[in-house]
């Protein structure tokens, strides 16, 4: 690599941060107790507010996404409690197991790696167990690139039960649609790191009405993230212990520069990305891992499809040219590359992808296949 600093940051997760947004972060220190700081939580919140698509209290907790995802849990249940979780790879499995440690009676659907979950499941699912108090999906499953019919499967938990519905939006939130309130889910978690262009570090929780009276009421043994106190809190647009101050500020750029785009163009660009980037893979002769109607506008799982090479030497001169992508988790460890083109990615950065794609399989010995990626991801990105 000619400039070691100039990544391409493909990865899932994290992404690349914003130089705005960077920069928001050489802001000097200030008090948290602070009226400056509180109009920074009021600001933050309303434009979490607008991403979320909620009306009800969005909470921020210090910790990664999977903090997040256990103050859900612990805030949701009572020891022994049945949960419902859809398990599509390993961050559904991660979902189970943190309700698992909160003592929940967890039943599982577990979905092959690369589908989604037939809503239908979930209603037998319910059938089965009507006493299930939580249903957990996430939105996005990370580990296959797989997004799953969250809306859908909203009606049916409502219609079928009375369980919360719990989702894990953390690499979808902020670039593909979720209405919290229309869809009526009640939790909704995500994390700085994904589509919201932060660096890690924070989680946001959006809890609704009914959510809120579970969470009053659950004896789920919890401190730091007991949600209660982050609810008074924020009330007085304060946090109950001393946040991370600079990832608030950089929060606070991230969402103005959202506000600048538009949900609607920011999912557009998405899916726009996605198309492009899945018309290259197919173009260069690899393989998808999920369908086009389930693929995830996020993150792309590609196999070798009928190439006969080993996609983790695809993956190390995608690094050489200076492109991180990241490897399968668990089961699909070695077998895909997943490219994430989330937040702060743009067309050209797309055509670079493609073509460091193209260079690297030239590398790895494949024949007559220059330009031909980068033709179809331009063919995609030109006709919008
Ligand atoms: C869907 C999903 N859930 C949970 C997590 C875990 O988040 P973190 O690594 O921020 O704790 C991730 C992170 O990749 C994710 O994509």
């Amino acid at each position: 690599m000619i400039f070691p600093e100039k990544r391409h940051l493909q990865l899932p997760g994290p992404t690349a941060v914003p130089p705005r947004v960077l920069r928001a972060m050489e802001r000097p220190m200030i008090s948290h107790r602070s009226p400056e700081f509180a109009q920074l939580v009021a600001d933050i919140t309303a434009d979490l507010q607008w991403v979320f698509c909620t009306t009800h209290p969005v909470y921020i907790i210090n910790g990664s996404g999977t903090a997040g995802l256990e103050a859900a849990a612990a805030n949701t249940i009572s020891s022994g409690e049945r949960v419902l979780v859809v398990v599509g790879g390993s961050f559904g499995r991660r979902f189970a197991a943190i309700y698992q440690a909160f003592g929940a009676n967890v039943e599982t659907i577990e979905v092959p790696p690369g589908k989604a979950v037939d809503p239908q499941q979930v209603v037998e699912a319910l059938t089965r167990h009507p006493d299930t108090r939580v249903v957990a999906v996430t939105h996005h499953e990370t580990s296959t690139g797989v997004l799953h019919p969250i809306e859908e499967i909203a009606k049916v938990v409502h219609r079928h039960s009375d369980a919360l519905y719990v989702v894990d939006a953390i690499s979808s939130l902020g670039a593909v649609p979720l209405q919290t309130d229309a869809w009526g889910i009640d939790v909704v978690v995500t994390g700085s790191q994904k589509a919201l262009m932060t660096p890690p570090g924070l989680s946001m929780i959006a809890m609704n009405e009914r959510a809120q009276k579970r969470m009053e009421g659950s004896t789920a043994p919890r401190f730091y993230f007991d949600l209660r106190t982050y609810d008074r809190s924020l009330r007085n647009n304060e946090q109950p212990y001393t946040p991370s101050i600079s990832l608030f500020f950089a929060l606070n750029e991230a969402l103005h520069m959202l506000h600048e785009q538009g949900l609607e163009a920011i999912y557009q660009r998405h899916v726009q990305l996605r198309d492009a980037f899945r018309a290259t893979v197919r173009a260069v002769g690899l393989g998808l891992l999920a369908e086009d109607a389930i693929a995830s506008p996020t993150v792309t799982a590609v196999t070798p499809g009928n190439r006969d090479l080993d996609i983790q030497q695809v993956r190390k001169q995608l690094a050489n040219l200076g492109v991180e992508s990241m490897d399968g988790q668990d089961e699909l460890k070695g077998k895909i590359l997943r490219l994430g083109h989330m937040g702060y990615t743009d067309a050209l950065d797309l055509l670079t992808v493609a073509a460091a794609l193209e260079m690297a399989l030239i590398h790895l010995g494949v024949k007559g296949i220059a330009g031909v990626g980068v033709a179809a991801a331009e063919e995609v990105l030109l006709h919008v």
